[in-house]
């Protein structure tokens, strides 16, 4: 079975955001330049965080903040600079609804034998999707936005989007799972990507 899932990239209407941000809200957001291939910063191995104090957590709203504006689902630290083991995910985003998630220091195990094959796209690698197959179950342990620590079973699209943010903590890309042509035509077309926005903005 292929499921068509666009990890980062989901679509949704515009009028709806509107709706979803009151200007006092907007005022308050901080939205980060998410980095994109070829950039080196992306392939650094992120460091455990001490604390989840104020200063993290400050962290982790710019990360949702930053992911949203960008029409994400999911987002490692490490995407917008820090190189710190934190994710945050909202996977009703594209349904026009808001249930952010955030994980620190989260760690894997127990995957499940069974796997499954999911298209997926990441904010770094823009408008490149391609299908990757993980295990289609696996246990994540972690800090809260709190500090508390938790235990989930994550299973269908939870488990292949928290696959794909904990591989970001590794400095590894959902293209690193693919073969070396594919890979290398995806950092060109984000290259071409970049380069025309960038010509566009200074139009
Ligand atoms: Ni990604």
């Amino acid at each position: 079975m292929r499921t068509r899932i666009c990890l980062h990239w989901k679509a949704r209407p515009k009028t709806r955001l509107e709706e979803f941000r009151p200007l006092a809200y907007l005022s308050l957001m901080a939205v980060r330049e998410i980095l994109t291939v070829p950039n080196p910063t992306l392939k650094e191995v992120s460091k455990p965080v001490d604390t989840v104090d104020e200063e993290l957590r400050s962290l982790m709203d710019d990360m949702l903040d930053s992911m949203y504006a960008a029409d994400g689902i999911g987002l490692a630290a490490i995407q917008i600079g820090v190189p710190k083991r934190v994710i945050v995910m909202d996977l009703d985003w594209g349904n026009g609804e808001r249930n952010p998630r955030y994980f620190v220091n989260p760690v894997l195990s127990d995957p499940s034998e069974n796997t499954l094959p999911y298209e997926e796209g990441c904010l770094s690698v823009p408008t490149y999707f391609d299908e990757v197959e993980r295990p289609d179950r696996i246990r994540i342990d972690y800090l809260d936005y709190d500090g508390k620590p938790k235990t989930e079973i994550a299973e269908g699209m939870f488990a292949v989007c928290i696959q794909h943010e904990m591989d970001h903590l590794e400095g590894v890309l959902f293209i690193d799972h693919l073969s070396r042509l594919k890979r290398q035509r995806a950092v060109q077309k984000v290259k071409k990507l970049v380069k025309q926005r960038e010509q566009d903005n200074a139009a």
